[in-house]
C-alpha cells in the first residue's frame, strides 16, 4: 500500500485532536502510544520510507518528517501544560494547614484520689508537717499490738483483716494507716508533726460506701502541751480547707485502743452529718511502747477515709466509681484526657 500526503495529513489531524482532547497525563500517555510512539501510524509511515522508490523518497520523507515533528512538538507542549496543571492541583490538594489543631495523643491524668491526697499533703506541709509513709504489707505487731489492740480484739479476726500466709509470718495487709504513727515514733524523737497518706485493706464487701481496698490519711502530732483543743483546731482547719469555709465539724465520744480519749470526727456538709474518721489523744501506753515519756510529751492523732471525703465533696453516690478506674468518671475532675 502506498501512502499519500493526504494520508499523512490524516495522521497529523488524528494525532493533534487526540492530543488536545487528553485532559490529564494518564490520557496523554495513551495518546503517546497510539499516535507518537514506535507503533503509531506516523512511525510506521517513517519506517516504510525504506521501501520507497528513491526518487519519491526524498520528497515524501520531507512530508513525513515535518508531520512527525509537528506531532511531537504538539505532544510535548501539551505534556508541559498538563504537568503544570497537575502541579498546581497537587499544591492545593496536599496543602498542609498549619493552623488546624493537631489531633494530640491523649495525655494521662491523675486519679481524683491522688489529687485529693496531694491537696491534703500540701495543706499539712504548709503547717510544717512532714509526710511519712509505711508499707502496705505490715507487721501484725505494728498494725495491732503496738497500738494497744489486744489479740482478742474483734478487728483482728479473719472476717476483718487480710492475714498473709504462712500465718507464722505475722504479716497483714494494714487495716489502717495508724501503724505509720508507731513507725514514726520509733524512728524519731518529738516534736513530731507528720501526715501519712496510704492504701489500707479490710475484708469488707464492695458496696456503695465500702471497698476492701481504700485510702486513709493519718495525722500525728507529738509535742509538749498538746491538748484536745489543738486537735479540734487542726481538724477544723483541715475540714475548711477541703470542704470550704462554711463546713462544721463535731467530735463524738468513741473508742480506739490507741487513743484516750477517743472520738469520731464528723463534718456537716450539704445538710447532713457525715462520719469522716477517728481521732483522739495518743494513749500514754502507746507513747511508752514507742519510748516516749508521757509525762513530758502528749499528742493527738486522726485517721480519715479518703474515698468518703471525695464522695461527699463531689456528690459521688457510689464508691464503685472511685474504685473502678473508668476514665469517663475521672475525666469529670479535669484530670483526664486533654
Ligand atoms: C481507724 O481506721 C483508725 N485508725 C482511725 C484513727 C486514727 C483513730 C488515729 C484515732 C487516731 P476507722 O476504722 O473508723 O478508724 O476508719 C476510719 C475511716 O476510714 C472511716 O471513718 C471511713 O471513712 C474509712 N473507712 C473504713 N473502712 C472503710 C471501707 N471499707 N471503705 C472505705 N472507707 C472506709
Ligand atoms: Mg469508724
Amino acid at each position: 500500500m502506498t501512502l499519500t500526503s493526504a494520508d499523512i495529513d490524516g495522521m497529523v489531524g488524528a494525532a493533534l485532536s487526540a492530543i488536545s482532547s487528553a485532559t490529564d497525563l494518564d490520557q496523554l500517555k495513551e495518546v503517546r502510544i497510539e499516535h507518537v510512539g514506535d507503533r503509531s501510524p506516523i512511525a510506521k509511515a517513517n519506517q516504510s520510507l525504506g521501501q520507497m522508490d528513491p526518487s519519491a523518497r526524498a520528497e515524501f520523507g520531507k512530508i513525513v518528517g515535518k508531520a512527525k515533528g509537528a506531532i511531537v512538538a504538539t505532544f510535548e507542549a501539551r505534556q508541559v501544560e498538563l504537568e503544570a496543571e497537575r502541579d498546581a492541583r497537587v499544591l492545593i490538594e496536599e496543602r498542609v494547614d498549619v493552623s488546624i489543631t493537631a489531633n494530640r495523643t491523649p495525655k494521662g491524668g491523675l486519679h481524683p484520689l491522688t489529687i485529693l491526697t496531694n491537696e491534703i499533703c500540701d495543706l499539712f506541709l504548709g503547717l510544717g508537717y512532714r509526710i511519712a509513709e509505711g508499707p502496705e504489707l505490715e507487721a501484725e505487731w505494728l498494725n495491732f499490738d503496738s497500738l494497744n489492740i489486744p489479740a482478742d480484739h474483734p478487728a483482728r479476726t479473719m472476717q476483718d483483716t487480710f492475714f498473709i500466709e504462712p500465718l507464722e509470718s505475722h504479716l497483714v495487709l494494714r487495716t489502717h494507716t495508724s501503724p505509720v504513727q508507731m513507725r514514726t515514733m520509733l524512728e524519731e524523737k518529738p516534736p513530731i508533726y507528720v501526715i501519712c497518706p496510704g492504701r489500707t485493706y479490710r475484708a469488707d464487701e464492695l458496696d456503695a460506701t465500702h471497698t476492701p481496698v481504700f485510702s486513709q490519711v493519718e495525722g500525728l502530732v507529738i509535742d509538749r502541751n498538746i491538748t484536745m483543743a489543738d486537735l479540734k483546731g487542726t481538724l477544723d482547719y483541715f475540714a475548711r480547707s477541703i470542704f470550704g469555709p462554711d463546713v462544721k465539724t463535731r467530735l463524738r465520744p468513741s473508742f480506739f485502743p490507741f487513743t484516750e480519749p477517743s472520738a469520731e470526727v464528723d463534718f456537716f456538709f450539704n445538710g447532713r452529718w457525715v462520719e469522716w474518721g477517728g481521732c483522739g489523744m495518743v494513749n500514754p501506753k502507746v507513747l511508752r511502747a514507742a519510748g516516749i515519756d508521757p509525762e513530758e510529751f502528749s499528742g493527738f492523732a486522726f485517721g480519715m477515709g479518703l474515698e468518703r471525703t471525695l464522695m461527699v465533696r463531689h456528690g459521688i453516690t457510689d464508691m464503685h466509681d472511685i474504685v473502678e478506674g473508668d476514665i469517663r468518671f475521672t475525666q469529670n475532675f479535669g484530670s483526664g484526657l486533654r
